[in-house]
């Protein structure tokens, strides 16, 4: 079994202030997806898809995640949440259109109806469906989202694709663990911010790494350094992951025929 992220910062524009589909990219990757299956079954992949500028912003704008303090503020949050649910669900529809068009039997998984998180992790969530979806031969397609919060206090959650993917390792016990970000893997500072770097080829814990701040713009689920420490308890159990940029043509094709380290694996 194959677990594949998609982050939003390769299927949107992620400094993008409103929702915005990377057309391009996405229709490339999902060519690339089905390409690489040619021989494969489905039925032995879940991808799992971040929400880009269709959520983030809308999760910032009502703080999705922070205390309630009143009536008032719990009304707020609920309308964003209401707002950010239908946002990442759009995204999820314009992702699963792409992969149908080329022949990939993509089936949403819409996480708010099916998880609850307990002070913002996960502490619910069947995967019978899931594994009943696999073994018909689907391509279940999963996403970053908004969740009820089984703490009185927030009430609500914002849930990565990250986590999800923690969570699915963890009880999927995949193969591989593939996520396709904007860079060539993670590097000791920022790409962005630090030019004349190569990624790091493996990385087993934080202190592998000068600094890991998320993209420049609104990220609300901690960005690189945030999906390192998912990606590092999953290492703990046995299950390696491997970063690479899903912008640059064939890299996705090429980890999802089986070729290793074209970024960054995390390992122990
Ligand atoms: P995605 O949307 O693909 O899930 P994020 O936006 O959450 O990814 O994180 C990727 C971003 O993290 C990159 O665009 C990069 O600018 C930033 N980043 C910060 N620190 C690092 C680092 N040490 N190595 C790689 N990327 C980093
Ligand atoms: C964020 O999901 C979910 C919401 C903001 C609602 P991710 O954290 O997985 O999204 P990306 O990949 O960073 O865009």
């Amino acid at each position: 079994m194959i677990i594949l992220k998609l982050g939003g910062s390769v299927i949107t524009r992620k400094d993008s202030a409103t929702p915005a589909l990377d057309n391009e990219n996405l229709n490339r990757i999902a060519k690339e997806i089905s390409e690489s299956s040619k021989n494969a079954k489905y039925g032995e992949l879940i991808v799992v898809h971040g929400a880009g500028s269709f959520g983030h912003p809308y999760a910032k704008k009502y703080d999705i995640g922070s205390s309630i303090p009143d009536e008032e503020e719990f009304q707020r949050k609920r309308k964003g949440f209401c707002i950010t649910q239908e946002a990442v669900k759009n995204l999820n529809s314009a992702v699963c259109q792409h992969l149908r068009q080329y022949g990939i039997p993509a089936v949403s998984v819409q996480p708010s109806s099916f998880v609850r998180t307990k002070n913002k992790r996960i502490c619910h969530a069947d995967l019978d469906l899931i594994k009943k979806y696999l073994d018909s031969g689907f391509v279940p397609v999963l996403y970053g989202d908004v969740v009820l919060d089984d703490d009185e206090a927030i009430k609500m959650a914002v849930l990565s694709g990250d986590q999800i993917i923690n969570y699915l390792g963890k009880n999927l016990k995949p193969d591989r663990v593939i996520l396709g970000s904007d860079v060539n893997g993670i590097y000791r500072k920022d790409p962005k911010k630090y030019s004349n770097e190569e990624p790091v080829k493996i990385v087993t814990s934080h202190e592998d790494l000068e600094s890991t701040e998320g993209t420049q713009t609104v990220d609300v689920t901690g960005g690189m350094g945030g999906k390192l420490t998912e990606l590092l308890q999953l290492a703990e159990i046995g299950v390696e992951s491997e970063i690479l940029n899903a912008g640059s043509p064939n890299l996705i094709k090429r980890a999802l025929m089986g070729e290793r380290g074209i970024g960054t694996r995390i390992k122990l």
